[in-house]
């Protein structure tokens, strides 16, 4: 990956979140992947790092200051703004997409981001109150409209003590997200979430429905996809596979962590939903490990239905991917059961394998499969399941560049 990176520049702004000391080590990292790596620090990101660490990292003079005489002789902001390969705000606070949006230019880190015509990605972080305040929400959408990348924020324990959205994106991340910016191939600059492995529904503390997928097609997919340049986000539900390179991964566990994290993924190009989700769940499940009673009977689980993500994702209107694939897992009339699901879901396409008893589909390597599409049904031979997902990113490249590109169906 590191090939990549050869003469890149990428200009780091760092703003004044409790995140900023993450921008270190990606600094590190970024150089040893071989990208050069100028930084700007604003003032508030002054009070978290110190542009000695910062200067020491990236081997190179920290920016600070808009009025700097020496600084405007030795390099000027435009010459910064110029430069720069890709711009990476981290952490973009509030307060700096509110600047960014409102086109101010009242330090340095602003005044670039307005004088720059390089492409610019946002790693937002902030407590979670402030990410959904509709003032940032706003700000966000209509940088987003201008152009601008976003990667994270991620959702979990946040410094201020609150659970919810609002972390910055970890460094591998980051470096996914760099890396996927930079990359060649045929779907580069288009954006791909795709869902694998099972879900998890609590029964207990302990226990839980499940099912036996192992989630490697869904992961092969997302792999073969980042490879030919899409910008991915992998939502797995719990599997002992590794996420795979250049893919920003989020872990879920139950259906509605993984609807919601493909909500937060959007917008995406293309959608592909591999995961088993559980169809049902518990009405309530229990808070404390239930306990066996001498002479009961077991208890009777009552269940109450998932959310189709797949069916979900398909009826998003404006929102909605350019092109969304879904899996039909059947046992029999394996074509004519897709065939239906294509319909009831709404998407664009339908990958129908048969996971019949010996078929050694579930947790196998190897997958047959029929591509069910509105003009009909193509017969894909035996292959492994790094080949299907080579060979279904082969038909993104085809659907997506052929003339009909908005409706690729
Ligand atoms: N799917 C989903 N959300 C659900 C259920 C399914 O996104 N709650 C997606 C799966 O990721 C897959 C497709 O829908 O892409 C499979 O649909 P499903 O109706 O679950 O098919 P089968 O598992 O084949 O189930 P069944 O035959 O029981 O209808």
């Amino acid at each position: 990956m590191g090939r990549l990176a050869s003469g890149k520049q990428i200009l780091l702004i760092v703003a004044g979140g409790i995140a900023a000391y993450k921008t270190l080590d990606l600094a590190r990292r970024l150089k040893e992947r071989g990208y050069r790596v100028r930084a700007i620090l604003t003032e508030a990101g002054s009070r978290f790092v110190t542009p000695l660490s910062l200067a020491a990292l990236t081997g190179e003079k920290v920016h600070q200051d808009l009025f700097s005489l020496t600084d405007e002789v030795e390099m000027g902001h435009i010459r910064l703004a110029r430069e720069a390969d890709l711009i990476l705000v981290a952490p973009a606070t509030a307060d700096l997409m509110a600047r960014m949006s409102s086109g101010m230019a009242n330090d340095l880190a602003t005044a670039v981001l307005l004088a720059t015509r390089a492409p610019v990605l946002l790693a937002p972080s902030m407590n979670t109150a402030m990410w959904e305040h509709p003032a940032t929400q706003a700000n966000l959408a209509l940088l987003q409209k201008r152009g601008c990348q976003i990667v994270g924020p991620q959702a979990g324990d946040l410094a201020c003590g609150e659970v919810g959205a609002g972390r910055l994106a970890e460094v591998p991340d980051l470096i996914a997200a760099i890396e996927a910016h930079f990359a060649p191939g045929p779907l580069k600059g288009l954006r791909a979430l795709v869902t694998s492995g099972p879900t998890h529904e609590p029964i207990d503390p302990v226990r839980f429905i499940s099912n036996r997928s192992s989630g490697k097609q869904g992961h092969a997919i997302a792999a073969a996809l980042a490879k030919a340049g899409a910008r991915v986000t992998l939502i797995s539900g719990p599997v002992a596979l590794p996420d795979p390179e250049g893919v920003e991964t989020v872990h879920v566990e139950t259906a509605l962590d993984m609807l919601a994290a493909c909500k937060q993924a959007l917008p995406a190009d293309i959608a592909v939903c591999a995961a088993a989700v559980a169809d049902w769940k518990l009405k309530s499940p229990a808070s404390q490990k239930m306990k066996k009673v001498k002479g009961a009977p077991p208890p009777a689980l009552s269940l109450s239905p998932n959310p189709d993500i797949l069916a979900t994702l398909s009826d998003l209107g404006k929102k909605r991917p350019r092109l969304i694939v879904g899996f039909a897992a059947e046992t029999e009339k394996v074509s004519a059961y897709a065939q239906a699901k294509l319909k009831a879901k709404g998407c664009d396409w339908i990958l129908a394998n048969d996971v019949s008893e010996g078929s050694g589909v579930f947790g196998g390597d190897h997958n047959k499969i029929h591509l069910i599409t509105a003009k009909g049904i193509e017969d894909w031979p035996q292959m492994s399941k790094q080949q299907v997902a080579e060979t279904l990113v082969q038909r993104f490249v085809e659907a997506l560049s052929s003339k009909s590109k908005v409706k690729a169906r």
